[in-house]
């Protein structure tokens, strides 16, 4: 497994000391469950709300697309962007993730047109700008790939509260590892700021219901 595909960008460590405590309280939840929120979870299909409180997810970016231009999140403001942070060698998350985009995108039709991809590296070291002009291809035709220096990269998964990291069997070539990574897609608004996320696991028809949502508002 390549990527860390449970972690979300808000849930926070619980402190270790208080680890009893949050273990009865996780046992009155999952009692509290069975009789009430598994019902909701299982019965319930509806659309799941985008967050009220502000979340401060997202921000500035410089990066290279795919076509080797400068860009920054000015540079897609306007469009509704899925954002996506992964790396080329991903073996299964990454290309799962994308291929729900690419069908969310052609379930939408032309509305798809207010709708952005965007893939950015978390392996700027391999992926290169001819690499990711290769990759998208694999995709839907709007796709846009970014990739840059390792520090421009770090502070974009930073402001978006990727976590990513190398890893690396003792051994192995200094070109020869894998990248742990969060797999959560981003879709921001025309003006930038965040509105909610999808698992990579989400279902494809879920995704484009989303969307068109916002998109028809
Ligand atoms: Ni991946």
């Amino acid at each position: 497994m390549a990527s860390k595909s449970t972690k979300s960008p808000k849930s926070p460590k619980s402190p270790k000391s208080t680890g009893g405590a949050f273990a009865i309280l996780g046992a009155l939840l999952v009692a509290l469950g069975l009789g009430l929120g598994i019902r909701y979870a299982f019965l319930d299909k509806g659309p799941i709300e985008p967050l009220k409180i502000e979340v401060k997810i997202g921000g500035p970016f410089d990066l290279v697309d795919h076509n080797g231009r400068t860009v920054t999140d000015e540079t897609y403001r306007g469009r509704y962007l899925l954002v996506y942070f992964g790396y080329i060698y991903c073996p299964d998350v990454c290309p799962t993730g994308l291929q729900t985009i690419t069908e969310a995108l052609n379930k939408l039709g032309d509305k798809a047109q207010a709708v952005q991809p965007i893939f950015v590296s978390v392996d700027p070291e391999r992926d290169t700008v001819a690499q990711m002009a290769a990759y998208v291809k694999s995709f839907h035709p709007s796709l846009i790939g970014l990739t840059g220096a390792p520090e421009q990269v770090m502070a974009t998964a930073r402001a978006y509260r990727v976590y990513y990291a190398k890893v690396k069997k003792e051994g192995a070539a200094p070109n020869e590892y894998l990248v742990d990574h969060s797999a959560v897609i981003y879709l921001m608004g025309p003006d930038g700021r965040y509105i909610q996320h999808f698992s990579h696991s989400v279902e494809a028809e879920e995704m484009a219901r989303a969307l068109e949502r916002h998109i028809d508002k």
